[in-house]
């Protein structure tokens, strides 16, 4: 229990510590190990291990996604969360006032990273809104319409309804915000959480019973070299960021609440294992469902946000109507109940990087992030209503927002982090901090990979991915 109190305070603490930028580390750290390793996975879990990855997976070739997905999360994945969360804990502050402390003419770095929640927050309450919408068809007995086919663009092109469910589920954010009360919802996720991984657990195994289903765990799980293209790359290392919340800050101001005494190379394994095998099993509940319920074809696979609330109800329907709508109003909560925990984390950021700039009282902050959310928010959803003939390169505003912080921001920052770390202040000091209690046991792929192949990677990807995107470099 102590250490999720530990956790509600970070945000007062992230502030005092961002804006008394002399003031030492005023907070007591997590207590425990496990703690540490809780709320950092808390973080990480959400709409992008549910709702995300399986769409990606589908859209960019199955198992060759899911491939380098790994391969990723174990070489550049690894690396950052271990530089983000050792620069908070050496320097006890979050993003701008870490890099700061460290090199004062770097403070830009932390200032890029406070824009990346700022620009997922609006999109992110837009699927929460949806999965709101799918909660309460289930619980309203009306599963079965949900399970067929255009249910789903029926609902995001109507004009009022996904406008009044992502009006919801931005104002339930905004007054947990607002009333402090992140304490009582922390708590809960203690119990909620595992019930949601277990849940995703057998769901997954009962798809893979369904007949049909034998293609689609093929799809997903082996890797078709000749479906491999740079999209494959460019998509995997978006969600990478995303869904391990890197390239954000975040890690960074986990990292200063962590004690000095737990060990940040084990904590690393662990969330990553946490995060990624989430990840995993929601592949295996959508991608085997979408071929035993819906044949599997190009279309439906290449579908993209809408994969998961197309495939799911049909899984649900399939228990027959009684225990299907338990099932999917039970599913749908506890996914609604994930993507606020993080829609909370997200918007305590933004409230944060407000009161630092605009020097506002926490209150104020709040109005301002909540108004700015639910207005940002709007281009999201009307592009898939009234807005839909505007689109950049194919994309929709959703996409677009999702592309400029997942596809461009992110990598830049991940870029500027792993040349600040290798060479600015040297990799030697992430690695001291790392080695205050024991050896660091990857000490030589972390210097080399941080110095070199990270930031050459990473440029090459963010270059390619954007001229790609403009049509200048056609792929
Ligand atoms: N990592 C979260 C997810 O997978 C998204 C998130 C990012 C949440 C940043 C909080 C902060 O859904």
């Amino acid at each position: 229990m102590e250490e999720k109190e530990n956790l509600s305070r970070s945000a007062e603490n992230a502030d005092e510590a961002r804006v008394g930028e002399e003031t030492p580390k005023k907070h007591s750290g997590f207590t425990s190990k496990i703690g540490f390793v809780l709320a950092a996975a808390g973080s990480a879990v959400g709409l992008g291990n549910i709702w995300r990855f399986p769409y990606l997976a589908a859209q960019y070739g199955g198992g060759i996604f899911l491939l380098t997905y790994i391969v990723f999360a174990l070489t550049f994945g690894f690396v950052l969360m271990i530089a983000e969360i050792a620069i908070g804990r050496k320097t006890g502050k979050s993003a701008v006032g870490a890099f700061r402390a460290l090199n004062k003419k770097f403070a830009f770095i932390g200032i890029l990273c406070s824009l990346v929640p700022i620009l997922i927050m609006p999109y992110y309450s837009v699927i929460g809104g949806w999965v709101g919408k799918y909660l309460a068809a289930f619980v309203s007995g009306n599963g079965a319409a949900a399970a067929t086919d255009g249910y789903f663009n029926a609902f995001i092109s109507s004009s009022w309804q996904p406008l009044v469910f992502f009006f919801a589920f931005v104002t339930v954010t905004f007054v947990i915000v607002l009333l402090g009360v992140e304490k009582g919802v922390e708590k809960s996720s203690k119990i909620l959480m595992p019930i949601l991984v277990v849940l995703t657990i057998g769901v997954a195994i009962y798809v893979m019973t369904v007949p049909g289903a034998g293609a689609g765990i093929k799809y997903y799980l082996l890797p078709d070299f000749r479906k491999f293209s740079i999209k494959t790359v460019f998509a995997a290392l978006g969600q990478l960021f995303y869904s391990m919340s890197l390239a954000m800050g975040i890690m960074i101001t986990y990292g200063s609440y962590m004690k000095k005494d737990a060990k940040i190379e084990s904590s690393v394994h662990q969330i990553e294992i946490f995060d990624t095998g989430i990840a995993l099993f929601a592949g295996l509940m959508v991608i085997p469902a979408t071929f035993a319920f819906s044949g599997g074809s190009p279309e439906q696979l290449g579908q993209g946000p809408g994969l998961m609330f197309v495939a799911l109800p049909k899984v649900f329907e399939s228990f027959g109507s009684v225990a299907g709508g338990v099932m999917g109003s039970f599913f749908f909560a506890l996914v609604l109940f994930a993507a606020l925990t993080s829609a909370i984390s997200l918007m305590e950021t933004v409230v944060s990087i407000v009161i630092d700039f605009a020097k506002l009282s926490r209150r104020k902050a709040c109005v301002v992030t909540y108004a700015g959310t639910l207005v940002l928010g709007l281009p999201s959803l009307f592009g898939f209503s009234i807005w839909s003939g505007f689109t950049v390169g194919g994309m929709t505003i959703l996409d677009m927002f999702d592309f400029i912080s997942n596809s461009v921001l992110m990598p830049v920052v991940a870029l500027l982090t792993c040349v600040f770390v290798g060479y600015i202040v040297n990799s030697q000091t992430v690695i001291d901090e790392i080695e205050l209690n024991g050896p660091f046991r990857k000490k030589r792929f972390f210097n080399v990979m941080i110095k070199y192949v990270c930031p050459i990677c990473i440029a090459v990807i963010l270059i390619t991915s954007v001229l790609n995107v403009f049509g200048i470099f056609k792929l």
